[in-house]
């Protein structure tokens, strides 16, 4: 019976996050501008917002870095090779850099 109970739980608690947590915030976002450069084949950059919303704070990244709005943002590698929108952190010291190791981390099918 506390099997049950426990099941019963485990899928109240799936049915409200499914139902509360899977909003587009919560969710991966697709640059998908970047799939048409370098002749199309360029995969876009995903930006996963859960596992960054796990580690900070909503304000540090609304509205100082990235406005809240999906599109709203328009991103460049120049842009983040400058510390600008993902390259804030993504320098090597926050998290991973860019280099070429690293282009797939974001940018994948
Ligand atoms: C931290 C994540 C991240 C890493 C690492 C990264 N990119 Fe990007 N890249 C982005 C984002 C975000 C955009 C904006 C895409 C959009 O708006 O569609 C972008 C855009 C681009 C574009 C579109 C043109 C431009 O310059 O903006 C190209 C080409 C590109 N990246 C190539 C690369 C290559 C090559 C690497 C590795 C050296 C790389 N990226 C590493 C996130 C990343
Ligand atoms: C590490 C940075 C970061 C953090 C932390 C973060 N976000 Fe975001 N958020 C983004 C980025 C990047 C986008 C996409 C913007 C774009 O498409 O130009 C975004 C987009 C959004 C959007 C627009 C989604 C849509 O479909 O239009 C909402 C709403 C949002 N965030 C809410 C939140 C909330 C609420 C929190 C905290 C619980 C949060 N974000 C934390 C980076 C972040
Ligand atoms: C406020 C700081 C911050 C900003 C801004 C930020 N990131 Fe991150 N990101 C992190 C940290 C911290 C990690 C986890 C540590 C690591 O992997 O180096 C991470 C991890 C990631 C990962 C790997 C996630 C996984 O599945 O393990 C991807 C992909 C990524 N970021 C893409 C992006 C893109 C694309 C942008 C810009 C749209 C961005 N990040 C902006 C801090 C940030």
């Amino acid at each position: 019976m506390r099997g049950a109970a426990a099941q019963l739980a485990a899928g109240t608690l799936l049915a409200l996050l499914s139902a509360v947590a899977l909003p587009a915030e919560l969710g991966d976002i697709p640059f998908t501008r970047a799939a048409g450069s370098l002749g199309g084949e360029y995969p876009a950059a995903i930006f996963p917002h859960w596992v960054h919303r796990m580690q900070f704070a909503c304000y540090v990244c609304h509205e100082d870095i990235f406005q809240m709005k999906a599109g709203a943002n328009t991103i460049t590698m120049d842009a983040i090779q400058q510390g600008k929108f993902c390259g804030a952190c993504h320098n090597g010291k926050i998290a991973f850099s860019v280099v070429f190791e690293t282009c797939q981390r974001c940018h994948r099918q």
